[in-house]
């Protein structure tokens, strides 16, 4: 990983101004820029709150701006009462009625416009719906939905009504699902009959019914999105369709206003433990967070189209589809399908059709189409675009240069915006009007942001290039709260070391002499696959829980468009097969794999061996592991190994 990055430092030294048209028109210029940096330095509470009075409409206003009397639980302009819905949809409606919110668009071209006025309509029925169910503020509702804009629909619903939403991604599994809406104690399952991708139908309401067949006894009611129109079972007394659920609706419904604090969601995500956790964010900080960045990060304005590419079933989906280009009446762009349908210009062909103006999406899918070819972006217009972004993992130079080169045509800055499901916003990005971007690195912290690279002892590291942990120097109004029910995991997760003195985000990063922030990769036990974060110990937990399996290590292996790739080394209860090879049991586990989390979890290679190599006090030695996976030599000292006749084995050597 290291000498990659350092490698990487002394081809990229090159530097990539904004252009002078670009930066001409932008929202952030050079001097409002420092003047932002200047407020938030000398006077950091007067900065957040001038922001949260310009970027949100307050029903009654705070006069708290920042709560550290709890810490590390701490709590943002927590005298104030807020609606999230009202600040995404009805505040537009006065001057943006007919401006299209959402366009959508299906896999099989199918398109549909929803303006501000028809969004208003269409969320407060549905919220009425909701309410009719007997939903009310507080209570958990869960989120399966294909990525169509019922789906933004159900959550702004959820917000207007201060319901607190889990949205589930519609490829984890049933047992994933059935495993959240436990740990939420969710009264409510949103779904659909199904979702439609890749020429197939992803059968959500299967799964959903397969969850709840496993044991829910907190859902008392299922709403069904009709989006395929196939033949799926409906449970007489719980299930209805949403159609239905809103025939006779008002749409009509008062916002509830709620405290500032008021949990707005919980988004799951893996952590170095089997269990995801419950990531809750709060309404008022996280929404200041989602506007603010879409206003400077993604440069929003009135005539601008943005397609943000994630699925809402990530946090990127929540403020860059969700929220926050609502919050500050921009259009959004919804595509539900591959984007490989029917061919690799998918993405380049809707940017022309729906004339998008500025796209964000993952390296994984950058460096997928670039495999593809260039014949495919050559082939449509893409002179609408005028900012790019990227966000989930490091960005390789070969992939920023092409992101660059053939979609921007070299006019359209890159942004690439590190942050986490728990920071709720970017948090290191260019400000795209002003900062020089340099491949691969996600540049300077934003304002308001205090981020650091600090030591062992949490000193800053001042020497250039000497990577160490990144942390958060103070509290945000974006950042994560708590974990769902579990304020201890929260504190012993994020403020684990420093006495408590700043967030710990998980990842190591540098800094180069001029003060960029290159991430260097997790230092604990998380992979980054395609952007997606996945626990290595969820995945040995769930290998381990197959009839066949005495125990399973996972570690990550660099993979060319993934970014990783998931390698699992597995302790077979009987006999280990001839020569450590058994394609029928591979199948098999890798299978089993999918159905306990998910397909995006299923191991991509699984080596079996009598033993998995452990010190002798133990502990499974995974830098070993990862060594012999990338099928490095192995030069560390083997000889503490209990059982060192393994290393054969796990090398494939026997
Ligand atoms: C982890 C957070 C935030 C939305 C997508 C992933 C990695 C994220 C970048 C970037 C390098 C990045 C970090 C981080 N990451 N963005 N621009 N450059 N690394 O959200 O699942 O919460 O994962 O993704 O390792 O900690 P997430």
């Amino acid at each position: 990983m290291s000498s990659n990055n350092i490698e990487s430092v002394l081809i990229e030294n090159r530097q990539f101004p904004p252009n002078d048209e670009f930066a001409k028109n932008a929202r952030i210029n050079a001097e409002k820029l420092a003047a932002l940096h200047h407020h938030a330095e000398t006077d950091y509470t007067g900065f957040w709150a001038q922001q949260a009075n310009e970027m949100l409409d307050w029903h009654k206003p705070f006069s708290n701006v920042l709560d550290e009397s709890n810490a590390p639980l701490y709590s943002w302009f927590n005298d104030g009462e807020i609606n999230v819905s009202y600040n995404c949809i009805d505040r537009h409606l006065a001057d943006k009625a007919d401006k299209n919110a959402i366009i959508f668009e299906g896999e099989q071209g199918d398109t549909s416009f929803i303006t501000y006025k028809d969004l208003h309509q269409r969320v407060s029925s549905f919220a009425n719906a909701l309410k009719a169910k007997g939903i009310k503020s507080g209570d958990r509702v869960v989120i399966y939905m294909p990525m169509t804009p019922e789906a933004v629909i159900a959550m702004q619903a959820c917000a207007r009504i201060g319901a607190i939403h889990s949205v589930v991604f519609g490829g984890f599994s049933a047992d994933s699902l059935r495993d959240r809406i436990n740990d939420a104690g969710a009264k409510m399952l949103i779904t659909a009959d199904g979702g439609q991708r890749g020429g197939k139908i992803v059968e959500l309401k299967s799964a959903a019914d397969k969850a709840l067949a496993g044991g829910c006894p907190s859902i008392e009611n299922v709403i069904v999105y009709q989006r395929t129109q196939h033949d799926i079972p409906m449970q007489a007394g719980r299930d209805s369709w949403w159609h239905d659920a809103v025939a006779n609706q008002s749409d009509d419904c008062e916002p509830e206003w709620v405290n500032a604090e008021h949990p707005l969601f919980l988004l799951y995500t893996s952590g170095s433990t089997g269990k995801p956790k419950g990531i809750q964010h709060s309404s008022a900080g996280y929404l200041l967070g989602a506007a603010m960045t879409n206003s400077w990060v993604f440069d929003l304005k009135d005539d601008d189209v943005f397609w943000c590419t994630a699925d809402v079933g990530w946090i990127t989906g929540h403020t860059y589809v969700a929220y926050g280009p609502l919050a500050v009446g921009s259009t959004i762009v919804i595509y539900e399908g591959a984007p490989t349908v029917p061919d690799a210009g998918r993405f380049w062909k809707m940017i022309e059709d729906h004339k998008v103006t500025v796209f964000y999406t993952a390296p994984t899918a950058i460096r997928a189409l670039m495999k593809l070819g260039d014949s495919y972006p050559n082939a449509y217009d893409l002179s609408s675009l005028r900012l790019l972004g990227t966000v989930g993992e490091p960005i390789n130079p070969e992939a920023w240069i092409w992101y660059h080169k053939v979609i921007g045509k070299e006019k359209c800055p890159i942004v690439d915006t590190w942050w986490q499901t728990e920071t709720g916003s970017n948090m290191i990005a260019p400000i795209p009007g002003v900062i020089a971007t340099k491949p691969g690195s996600c540049t300077k912290a934003l304002p308001g942001i205090i981020a650091d690279v600090v030591d062992d002892d949490g000193n800053s590291i001042t020497e250039a290039n000497r990577g160490g942990y990144l942390v958060i120097r103070k509290p945000f109004p974006s950042m994560l709260r708590t974990i769902w029910g579990d304020d201890q995991r929260y504190k012993d997760t994020y403020y684990p070391k420093f006495d408590g003195r700043f967030y710990l985000a998980g990842d190591s990063a540098r800094k180069d002499a001029d003060g960029y922030f290159w991430i260097m990769g997790r230092i604990d036990d998380v992979l980054n696959v395609s952007g997606h974060r996945l626990g290595t110990m969820e995945i040995e937990s769930a290998l381990a829980a197959h009839e066949l399996v005495a125990e399973a290590a996972v570690v990550g292996k660099p993979h060319e468009v993934k970014g990783e790739s998931i390698f699992a080394y597995v302790v077979l209860k009987g006999e280990r097969p001839a020569g450590g090879v058994d394609e029928e049991l591979t199948k098999t586990l890798r299978n089993w794999v999918g159905e306990q989390i998910g397909a995006i979890a299923k191991p991509d290679e699984i080596r079996y061996s009598d033993n998995l190599p452990k010190t002798r006090s133990g502990k499974i030695m995974r830098r070993l592991l990862r060594t012999i996976a990338n099928g490095e030599e192995i030069t560390s000292d083997t000889s503490t190994l209990e059982n060192e006749s393994i290393l054969d084995q796990l090398q494939g050597k026997a």
